[in-house]
């Protein structure tokens, strides 16, 4: 391994640190969050924020609903159309999630925090939703 080498593996290792600890504020329209793959990676960067740990929800500034044990997520598309378009106070993320961190974290949100839903969505059914929207789901 050459000094070049070694170098580039180091930076490269900095940028996934600092990626990983983007704040979940810097999350909203316009704002690519490249690093996060896994669905649970995104829910901590762009979600657990407002809906807290373990989805629980709660009130303070605002009212959070609970994610966690949530009929609402039975249905993938209501997960996916809020993630897209936003719903009331939450931002929409359209353009900032691509289709593939959205399948990947409703995914996880629909099988985690005690809810039992294991089809698992895929990115196609998250680009069905996206269309008419300004952007296309982060393609
Ligand atoms: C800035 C705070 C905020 C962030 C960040 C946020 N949400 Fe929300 N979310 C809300 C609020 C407030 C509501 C309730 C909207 C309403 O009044 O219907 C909500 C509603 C929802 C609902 C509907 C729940 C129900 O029972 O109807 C889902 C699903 C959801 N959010 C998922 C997510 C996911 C997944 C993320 C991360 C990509 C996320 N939210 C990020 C604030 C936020």
């Amino acid at each position: 391994m050459t000094i070049q080498t070694i170098s580039r593996h180091v930076l490269a290792a900095a940028l996934l640190v600092v990626g990983t600890s983007v704040p979940a504020l810097a999350a909203g329209p316009g704002f690519k969050l490249p690093v996060a793959q896994t669905g649970e990676e995104i829910y901590v960067q762009a979600c657990q924020s407002c809906h807290q740990p373990g989805g629980k929800g709660g009130s303070g500034a605002g009212s959070y609903p609970a994610l966690a044990h949530n009929p609402k997520l039975g249905a993938a598309a209501y997960p996916i159309t809020t993630i897209l378009r936003g719903r009331a106070a939450m931002p929409w993320f359209a353009g900032t999630l691509s289709a593939e961190q959205i399948a990947s974290l409703v995914t996880y949100l629909r099988t985690h925090f005690g809810n039992d839903y294991p089809a698992p969505v895929t990115a196609e059914d998250v680009k069905k939703l996206s269309v008419n929207l300004p952007t296309s789901g982060g393609e």
